[in-house]
């Protein structure tokens, strides 16, 4: 259910739901949680995927439940890999689902680069963000309006800004719908383990030193030790790089 912020009595009675099952969630597994969703919301629970290493597990372990209900998006900036496009085709066809892609809206896009080049993005942190917010956070909102719960690919040891996330969260940026974080507490080797042993599809790119993909100007390979997020916007210092899918400036 899309919750509005002003109704302050569901979003109340919201809360103390979530509250209640989010030690519950803790200690149950990626697919548990997976099934839990499923049976909760339906086909009004959806993937987002960005369809790095994270996201493809999800994929297979939806499908592996439930391949009828389960739904996929992505937010195609129009700066992604070609590597990135090659993985989308090749998981549509092995799992037989519909990947539904949401792009930018084409006067927002048309107007930024008329304004400030195609480039932008390496001249401010501020032009940096208004890429990312017309390329992937307006179409991020424009796809969670139908949907009561969307699930990410999220996982604490990435990063100081994500170590502290539930399985469960109320995602109080997108009308209060739930988010859910599967694979929260997984790490590395757990991910690359079950693409293995499982054969899944996965990008091209994770071979040639990318542990994080994001759009192509803005990612680049990391060397051996480096930390794994350091090849995206690898040329700003802070070390609290988010575009702002996940959190709001400041939070
Ligand atoms: S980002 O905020 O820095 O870009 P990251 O690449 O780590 O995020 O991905 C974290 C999760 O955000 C993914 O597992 C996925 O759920 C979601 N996500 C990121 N990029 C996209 C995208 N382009 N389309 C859909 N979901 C995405
Ligand atoms: Fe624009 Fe780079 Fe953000 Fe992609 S990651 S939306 S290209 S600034």
């Amino acid at each position: 259910m899309q919750i509005n912020n002003n109704d302050g009595e569901a979003l109340n009675a919201l809360v103390n739901e979530i509250n209640n099952i989010a030690k519950e969630m803790e200690s149950k597994a990626a697919d548990e949680i997976l099934k839990w969703g499923f049976k909760k919301y339906g086909d009004r629970m959806v993937l987002a995927s960005s369809f790095g290493a994270e996201d493809v597990v999800l994929i297979d372990m939806m499908c592996n439940i439930n391949r009828k209900l389960t739904r996929v998006f992505t937010l195609d900036t129009g700066r992604l890999n070609q590597e990135t496009y090659d993985l989308i085709d090749k998981i549509r066809l092995k799992y037989n689902i519909k990947v539904d892609v949401y792009f930018p809206k084409s006067s927002d896009v048309e107007e930024m680069v008329a304004n400030k080049g195609m480039n932008l993005m390496y001249e401010s942190v501020e032009n940096r963000k208004q890429c990312c917010n017309i390329r992937k956070i307006e179409p991020l909102k424009r796809a969670l309006k139908q949907f009561d719960c969307w699930i990410t690919g999220l996982r604490r040891e990435q990063s100081l800004t994500r170590n502290s996330i539930s399985k469960i969260e109320i995602d109080t940026l997108n009308n209060n719908i739930i988010k859910l974080n599967p694979l929260a507490d997984w790490t590395n080797e757990e991910i690359w383990k079950y693409i293995q042993e499982n054969k899944i599809p996965y990008n091209e790119l994770h071979d040639k030193g990318y542990p994080s993909i994001g759009c192509e100007p803005c990612t680049r390979a990391v060397m051996q030790g480096e930390d794994p997020r350091a090849g995206r916007w690898w040329w700003e210092n802070d070390t609290h790089k988010e575009c702002g899918l996940h959190w709001k400036e400041g939070k």
